[in-house]
């Protein structure tokens, strides 16, 4: 087999053009789309749809036999031959509230796992126009130009991304118990409304950590990576490494993650 960090390379160069493909579909529906309710407070669109329809098709046509995990219900969630080591982790749109509101961010987010491990991690955000990128070991990527982590070094100068609760609201008063921790520690606390986003902009510096219950794979796989190659640090509210199936994710620079951790402490025991 040839060195798979090459292999990984050519799949990143496929994925690129893939997610900026699904991006024109994306911004065809753009202030056009009708809304459907899968479940409370938890939107769908038909963009939502042929972006992962498009996706699936050109990921079976380009890598037959791998297997893919994707958000909508199309009946494309784990195709590929069971015994594959390739697996592809897919949101057609991450953040189809703000998309559906004509609100900035949303994208695509696109992962590839080898053996379990992410080893490719595309994030598009659309409106920006910005593309993040990463293959493990090889860095992370904004538009094509190096990024890293932030060098914050305490609390007191931070920026910290969230996710607010909007569909499952048992574990409300522990969420506003550590967002008010956070809030009092630090310079302030955003929603921008995609959890892969959220990852993405900690990868390039711009937000110093993240933290937020009840995401799927699919909102964090390709942003962890993207954050892990900028330098910083991704595990659970317990510091538990590898949280892609947690249900509980909680990133940042590095340097401010255990400090982090403890204000998250009120929410160690929610995974919704
Ligand atoms: C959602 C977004 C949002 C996060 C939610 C996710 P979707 O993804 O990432 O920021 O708070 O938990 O489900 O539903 O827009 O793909
Ligand atoms: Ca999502
Ligand atoms: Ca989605």
């Amino acid at each position: 087999m040839r060195e798979p960090r090459l292999l990984y390379e050519e799949i990143r160069d496929v994925a690129v053009r893939l997610a900026r493909e699904a991006g024109q579909i994306v911004r065809y529906y753009a202030g056009r789309v009708t809304v459907r309710e899968k479940d409370y407070n938890e939107l769908v669109t038909q963009a939502d749809e042929e972006v992962q329809h498009f996706l699936t098709e050109a990921i079976r046509r380009n890598f037959p036999g791998h297997a893919i995990l994707a958000e909508e219900d199309l009946g494309e969630t784990q195709q590929g031959n069971e015994r594959t080591p390739f697996r592809w982790i897919i949101d057609p749109i991450d953040g189809t509230t703000n998309f559906t509101h004509g609100v900035p961010p949303y994208g695509i987010s696109l992962a590839l796992q080898h053996e379990g491990r992410t080893v490719v991690g595309v994030v598009y955000d659309v409106p920006h126009d910005e593309l993040f990128t990463a293959v493990r070991g090889g860095g992370v990527y904004v538009n094509g130009v190096r990024a890293c982590v932030s060098s914050t070094a305490t609390l007191r100068e931070a920026l910290i991304t969230t996710g607010f609760p909007y569909r499952e609201m048992g574990h409300l008063e522990e969420y506003l118990e550590a967002l008010g921790r956070v809030m009092r520690a630090t310079q302030g606390v955003r929603r921008p409304g995609a959890a892969s986003i959220d990852l993405a902009w900690v990868a390039c510096g711009r937000f110093d950590g993240f933290f937020e219950t009840g995401l799927s794979p699919w909102d964090v796989a390709a942003g962890m990576l993207l954050v892990e190659e900028g330098g910083g640090r991704v595990t659970d509210f317990h510091g538990r490494p590898n949280p892609t199936f947690a249900r509980q994710l909680l990133a940042t620079n590095g340097r401010l993650h255990e400090a982090l951790c403890e204000l998250v402490a009120p929410l160690h025991h929610v995974y919704v």
